[in-house]
Formats: C-alpha cells, structure tokens, sequence
C-alpha cells in the first residue's frame, strides 16, 4: 500500500470550465479517506486525475513518493471501482475475479492464490463457481470489490460506487467497505455526494464545493467545528439551522434569540449556527431558552423534528418523539450554548 497526495493541483478542461483549484490534500498510507461534496464540484475529476484518466493542468501528484503526472494510467498500480460495476454475466466468480490478472499475463498458481485469498477476505469462498445472476446484489457488489482485491494495488478508487443501490444494501456495504479496507489496510480513497456515507466510513473527509477544497478532517471534527458555512450546512441531518444575528462582545441578538457566547467575537454581525440537536426540551436557569412557534413535527422513530418559527426566523428542533408536540403548539426549547456556532457574514467563515 501507498500514500498519495496532490500538491496544489488545479485542472482546467479544454472548454475552459476549471473543475479542481488548487487542491493540496495528502491521503495517508492505509487510510480510508473520502471526497465528500455536492454533484459537480469537482470529485470525481480529483480522482480520475489521480488514477490518470485526466491529465493535470498544474501542480503534482504522486502516489507514494513517486511523481506520476506522466505515468500513464495502467502503470500507476491502482483500482478503480465505479458505481457501474458491471460483472460479465456469462462468467463465473471465479472468472470475473481473474480476468485482469488473465490478461496480464499471471501465472495460473499466482492467479489462484490471489483470487483465493480476496474471495475469503470477502467472504464469497463458497460462491466461486457460480454466475453472476445467482448472486444477490450485495454479493455482486462484493465480487466488483474482489476483482479490485486481486491486482494488489497501491491506492484503491472509489467513485460513488454505492450510489444505485438501495437503501438497505447500502447500508450493509458500506460496513462491508469499511471492515474489508480494515483487514486489507488498504489505502482508500473514495468519492461521494453522500454526507451520510462520508461520515460513517471515513477516517477523514475532504469536504468540496465548486472544486476547491473547504475542510480536511475526521468526521466529528467536522460536525463539532465545521470550517465554514458551507461545511456546517452540508454535514447533519437535518442541516443546521443559520439566524443572521447582531453581535456585541460575547452577547449575540436576532429576534427573539438573546444568546452569551462563551467568547467575544469583534464583529458587529454574523450568522448564529444551532444543530437542531443543540435544542432541547430539557430546562435549567443557567441556560438560555428561545419561544418557537410550531408549524409542523415529524415522527423519526426515537426523535422527532420540530419545524417552527422564533421571531420570524424558521428553526428546525430535534428532540424526543415521545413528547407530543402539534402544529400551533408555543414551545420553550433551552439552546447548548457550547454547541452554537458563529460565521462571519460575508466569507462565511467560522469564528468558532
Ligand atoms: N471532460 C470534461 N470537459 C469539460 N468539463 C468537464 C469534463 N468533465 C467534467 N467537467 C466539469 O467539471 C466539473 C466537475 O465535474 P466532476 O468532477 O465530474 O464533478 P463531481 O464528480 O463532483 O460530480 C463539472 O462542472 C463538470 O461539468
Ligand atoms: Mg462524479
């Protein structure tokens, strides 16, 4: 296995769209590191940079301490799995997992041994003879996995390769993904769209928007300190809620939302960040509280989101489903305030 990285590296098409700018970002060897943005910001072109299938406008990239910007992309000894996998349909397992080793040119013993190990490791050892179509979608998915497994590659590449699957399929892959690059301690790096997937699977996340890069850090970093705006809104479920807000020192005013901060800020607005999981229902004198009128509640399960108004500011609340809430109802909701956070108005940058 290999680290790689990419050092101020921008990519201009011929059409003169810019998709990447100026990224630098270093995957460590045996790390699972993931590309998280919305569609066309930039990922996949990140990656196919880095396996070769597009050329890099300016800056390096390397893959281990190799410089590969002219390799092409057949000798940089990575493995690419998309999120259209297709298996030959007339082949079996076995098959399907040894053909690029078949057309390389491997001898029989090296191919079986490979095949062998990986087919273990992914637990299909008992499937080897059969055809894809008597494979269930998750066992398919992990035979396009194996067929990755057996050229031993440095890097493996992942773009969006979970992302015409359903719901509950996805689920199971994605612990499959993770415990399979676990054991393998393989270097990974993989693209999606997902903040969920991101989240769940990444040792670190590389969070883009309009091809650059916003934020480069494990998951609850991200959600506890995201670094902007951007990054605050785009990882949570339900996102964020953002109150523009006045500033005075450490006290903070919209509407109806009168907030200390735990730290002065030296502006005079901004915008207030509160994860509707920062709300609750719980009180206590020292806290401060906000007066939300509910429009709407939605049942999850085990919590409930409350949709509502403060002062004309719409504010999503997560909180228990077993208190009964309804639309019309007035609610005293407490704010953590070591959980709020602060943007600056105009970059949208965090203030803490
Ligand atoms: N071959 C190409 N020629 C011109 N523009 C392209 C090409 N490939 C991708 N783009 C543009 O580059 C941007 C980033 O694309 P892409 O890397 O595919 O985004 P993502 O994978 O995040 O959805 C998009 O605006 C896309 O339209
Ligand atoms: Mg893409």
């Amino acid at each position: 296995m290999a680290s790689a990285s990419f050092q101020h590296v921008t990519k201009r098409f011929p059409d003169g769209e810019v998709a990447v700018k100026d990224i630098s970002l270093l995957v460590v060897d045996g790390e699972f590191m993931v590309i998280v943005g919305p569609s066309g910001c930039g990922k996949s072109t990140v990656l196919r940079m880095l396996a070769g299938l597009e050329d890099v406008t300016e800056g390096v990239v390397r893959i281990g301490d190799r410089v590969v910007n002219d390799v092409p992309p057949r000798n940089r000894d990575v493995s690419m799995v998309f999120q259209d996998y297709a298996l030959y349909p007339h082949m079996s397992v076995f098959d399907n997992m040894s053909f690029g080793l078949r057309m390389r040119g491997f001898a029989a013993p090296e191919i079986e041994s490979r095949v062998l190990r990986a087919a273990n490791a992914l637990g299909l050892g008992s499937l080897l003879n059969r055809k894809p179509r008597e494979l269930s979608g998750g066992q398919q998915q992990r035979v396009a996995l194996g067929r990755a497994i057996v050229k031993d590659p440095l890097v493996f590449l992942f773009d969006e390769p979970l992302s015409s699957i359903d719901a509950k399929l996805r689920a199971e892959t994605r612990v499959d993904l993770k415990r399979v690059q676990r054991g393998l301690g393989a270097t990974f790096l993989y693209v999606t769209h997902d903040q969920v997937e991101a989240m769940t699977m990444g040792d670190r996340l590389a969070v883009m928007k309009d091809g650059e890069l916003q934020q480069v850090a494990p998951p609850l970093e991200i959600y506890d300190h995201p670094a902007n705006l951007f990054v605050a809104g785009f990882v949570g479920t339900p996102a964020m809620n953002f109150i523009p807000v006045t500033v005075n020192g450490r006290k903070v005013k919209a509407a109806a939302i009168e907030i200390e901060l735990q730290r002065p800020a030296a502006v005079d607005r901004a915008v207030l960040g509160i994860r509707p999981e920062a709300l609750s229902v719980r009180m206590s004198p020292s806290i401060p509280t906000i007066d939300m009128k509910v429009d709407m509640a939605e049942t999850l399960g085990r919590d409930q989101l409350i949709y509502g108004t403060v002062g004309g500011d719409g504010i999503v609340a997560r909180i228990d489903s077993h208190l009964k809430v309804t639309r019309g109802d007035r609610m005293r909701l407490s704010i953590d305030v070591g959980l709020v956070h602060l943007f600056d108005v105009d970059t949208g940058q965090a203030f803490m």
